[in-house]
C-alpha cells in the first residue's frame, strides 16, 4: 500500500508535547491503521529521517518507524522500554521537528543509554522483542520520548 507524505509538525506545536495514547491491538491489521503506517514510512524517508513517531505527523499514538537497510522499516507499536544500561553514552541528535528560522535542523548533545530491550508490537501485530546498542539504541529512545512528549532538545547536554 503506498504511502502518503504527511505535514510534520515542529516545535512547539502542542501535539508534540502530549501523552501519546496505546494503539489497541485490534486495530493493528486494519486497513486504516495500515496507511497511517505507509504514510509514516513514505514521510520519513522523504524527509530523509532516521525515526518519525506517529505525533510528529499529528497523530498522538504510540507508533514508531525506524529507518532499516534496503527499504526495510523497522515498526513499533506500544514500544516499551524493559531493560535500560547503566551505561551511558553521549551522541549528537537531530529531530524532523526541531528546526531553526530558516527550516534547518537544529543538532545537539544527549546522553543516552548504551543498550536497551524494547518490548513492541510489530507491523503484524506480533509482539516482539528487540535488545539495541549503538544507533538503533539511540533512535529508539530519542523516538520514545516523542510518545512521553519530550524532545532532545530537552535532554540537551551543555
Ligand atoms: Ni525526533
Amino acid at each position: 500500500m503506498p504511502g502518503k507524505i504527511r505535514e510534520i509538525l515542529h516545535h512547539p506545536h502542542p501535539v508534540l508535547r502530549q501523552i501519546a495514547s496505546p494503539v489497541e491491538e485490534e486495530k493493528i491489521k486494519l486497513p486504516e491503521f495500515q496507511q497511517l503506517l505507509a504514510d509514516m514510512e513514505e514521510t520519513m524517508l522523504k524527509k530523509d529521517g532516521a525515526g518519525l513517531a506517529a505525533p510528529q505527523i499529528g497523530v498522538s499514538e504510540k507508533i514508531i518507524v525506524i529507518a532499516g537497510r534496503d527499504k526495510k522499516q523497522m515498526f513499533l507499536i506500544n514500544p516499551k522500554i524493559t531493560r535500560r544500561s547503566w551505561a551511558k553514552v553521549i551522541g549528537e541528535e537531530g529531530c524532523l521537528s526541531v528546526i531553526d528560522s530558516r527550516g534547518h535542523i537544529i543538532y545537539g548533545k544527549v546522553e543516552r543509554h548504551k543498550h536497551i530491550t524494547c518490548q513492541y508490537f510489530d507491523k503484524q501485530g506480533k509482539k516482539k522483542r528487540v535488545q539495541a546498542d549503538e544507533q538503533l539504541s539511540r533512535v529508539i529512545q530519542h523516538e520514545i520520548d516523542h510518545l512521553e512528549g519530550i524532545l532532545f532538545i530537552d535532554r540537551l547536554i551543555v
